[in-house]
């Protein structure tokens, strides 16, 4: 779905533009397309790019940002599932643009429509997986996966959503299929709904019948894909004990996509929007380690030293993604000055036939979530 590479080579003249030069650029766009045009940023773009977001959220907020706005062109500093996403919630009534059609989530790649089938039709034959398993899918995923939920009664959640999400789909099935973040899943199903451990099988998608046995499939509860978020992975719970050791008093807030070690040695847990929330409450003297992306935690440390809170990021080792820093001001500033020309460039566009059931299971999610 992503849409074809086809480079302009005007952007060949922006890569050589300077940050400095870049901005000035941006802003004279935004001015001149004034509320023809809304920019969504999400919380780990780099500084650059997300001081010029009009508004900024976890996947969410933005997705419910993208379907209120009334603007012709939503321009999406985020990843490639988040532009679809906003191409689906507005019916395609909108310009969505990606500035860097390569900025993708190397979890959402981690599970794909074949795959997914497969281990469909391979659970089909222990059990009736339309009868016994919803399908659950992270909103970190392609469109046709959503489709894919969307036609089997199934549904989508976010990291903020996941335990409505889940107590919606058993209610309706016995068993859930959750894919691609097996983090996620196992986080949110033992620590927030006490499900046993025990009940939680990993679906290997590179091993025939995902590595398990008609035994295993038919006693879970919880079938996981085995996908993780290469970002969150760099996170140890010794880092946890280290940073105890040295702060008795710190607290510790985590991304749920972190595994459940991690997750279970943090005071909180929770999506991007819950971390900035719960730090920005916290009283001056308050000092916390934070397991979630750099560019989030350095500009929540920033803004919290002067309210007299320390913020430290959880890993030693310097960790972005890599995807969400493909936004550049080079290339935000060139897709806005082609819209100023009247050129629309790297337009994230859904075929109607996939869009259609996505958007049931994006629905559906959201009218859990009220
Ligand atoms: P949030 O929805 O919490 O912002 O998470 C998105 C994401 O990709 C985290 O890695
Ligand atoms: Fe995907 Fe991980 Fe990047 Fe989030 S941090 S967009 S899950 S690769």
């Amino acid at each position: 779905m992503t849409a074809a590479l086809k480079i302009d080579p005007k952007l060949d003249s922006y890569s050589f533009l300077s940050d400095e030069e870049c901005d000035a650029k941006i802003v004279a766009a935004k001015s001149k397309l004034g509320k023809r045009l809304a920019i969504l940023g999400h919380h780990y773009q780099r500084n650059e790019v997300f001081k010029h977001a009009d508004f900024s959220g976890d996947s969410l907020k933005l997705s419910q940002m993208a379907a209120k706005t009334d603007a012709e062109f939503i321009v999406f500093c985020g990843v490639h599932f988040m532009a679809e996403v906003a191409d689906i919630v507005t019916d395609g009534q909108r310009t969505v643009i990606l500035p860097d059609l390569a900025a993708g989530c190397s979890m959402a790649d981690m599970a794909n429509l074949v795959k997914v089938k497969k281990c469909w039709e391979e659970i089909s034959s222990v059990l009736d997986p339309d009868q016994h398993v919803t399908p659950v899918t992270y909103i970190n995923s392609a469109a046709d996966l959503k489709a894919f939920c969307g036609s089997h009664g199934g549904i989508v959640c976010t990291s903020s959503n996941a335990k409505a999400v889940l107590e919606w789909s058993f209610a309706r099935r016995d068993k859930v299929l959750f894919f691609p973040d097996q983090h996620l899943g196992r986080n949110t199903a033992y620590m927030q709904m006490g499900i046993p451990l025990e009940q939680m099988v990993t679906w290997d998608f590179m091993k025939p019948r995902g590595g398990l046995t008609d035994e295993q499939i038919r006693n879970a509860k919880m079938i996981l894909w085995k996908g993780f978020c290469s970002v969150h992975q760099m996170f140890h719970p010794n880092h946890i004990a280290k940073f105890r050791e040295r702060v008795p008093n710190g607290l510790v807030i985590s991304h749920p996509e972190n595994d459940l070690e991690v997750c279970g040695k943090s005071d909180f847990v929770g999506s991007t929007e819950y971390i900035l929330r719960t730090v920005r409450s916290s009283q001056p003297g308050t000092h916390w380690l934070v397991g979630t992306e750099l560019n989030l935690v350095n500009r929540l440390a920033d803004e919290m030293k002067a309210k007299g809170v320390t913020v430290e990021f959880m890993s030693p080792m310097v960790c972005m993604c890599s995807t969400m820093f493909r936004t550049d001001p080079q290339h935000l500033a060139w897709v806005l000055d082609s819209l100023v020309e009247g050129k629309t460039v790297n337009q994230i566009r859904v075929p109607r036939e996939i869009a259609q059931p996505a958007r049931a299971a994006l629905d559906l999610m959201l009218e859990v979530v009220d």
